[in-house]
């Protein structure tokens, strides 16, 4: 199987798992990036089952309004039973780096909203530890230097994602050659730094369910 067939897998499993768990007025949070993009295009066959979306970024948003979904904004919605969104690493304990695709701060911010965070992942996302994956961190634009040397001080190398605008106007720092062990600790740190509008570890806020797409098939995880 193609990394793209092992993708399309994951998504496929997750909607099965939630499909007997939606109603009529069930609104579900969307991640972003082509694993998610799967789980959209199959979300879009069950358009009946489901009231509306909450989307973490543009390029979802148009999608999911490109099949006919109701995309609302977070702010009217209070309840969101389920959060579906891919991963650029997920360890054992469901912690991860999200960012890949630069949505990280609205992808943070639904998921801290909904209740259950389902993540869909392709069996090279799993790892030990932390950290293969460069680390992204969204910076404020005029604190991108800065913010890069004391990244610097932590042990990190920063490169600038050159030409890359987030969905909120700012720019992203990667992290390269920074092996995270104690990732909560990590997360908080970082986000200490003035000028960080959030870093892509997701450990505070982590995942509750994996469905990790192999070539043996999609397994359901069980968290350590
Ligand atoms: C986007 C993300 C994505 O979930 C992550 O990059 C995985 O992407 P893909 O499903 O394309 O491999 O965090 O900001």
């Amino acid at each position: 199987m193609t990394q793209d067939e092992l993708k399309k897998a994951t998504a496929l499993a997750a909607l099965e798992f939630i499909l007997p768990q939606i109603d009529k007025n069930t609104i579900i949070g969307i991640g972003t990036g082509s694993t998610a993009n799967y789980f959209i295009d199959a979300l879009a066959e069950h358009q009946d089952e489901f009231k509306a979306c909450v989307a973490s970024s543009t390029a979802s948003t148009e999608r999911l309004e490109k099949h006919g979904i109701e995309v609302l904004p977070l702010n009217t919605v209070s309840d969101i039973p389920f959060y579906i969104d891919g991963a650029d690493e997920i360890n054992p304990y469901f912690e991860m780096i999200k960012g890949g695709g630069a949505a990280l701060t609205q992808e943070k911010i639904v998921a801290a909203v909904a209740k259950s965070f389902i993540c869909i992942a392709d069996e090279s996302k799993w790892v030990d530890i932390l950290g293969n994956f460069p680390l992204p961190v969204e910076v404020i634009p005029m604190a991108r230097s800065y913010v890069a040397r004391e990244l610097l001080k932590m042990g990190a190398n920063p490169v600038y994602r050159d030409s890359v605008v987030t969905d909120n106007g700012n720019q992203i720092l990667d992290l390269h050659d920074f092996q995270i062990t104690g990732a909560r600790d990590v997360e908080q740190t970082i986000n200490q730094i003035t000028g960080v509008v959030c870093n892509g570890i997701f450990a505070n806020r982590k995942a509750d369910h994996l469905f990790l797409a192999t070539k043996d098939g999609v397994k359901k995880i069980e968290q350590r």
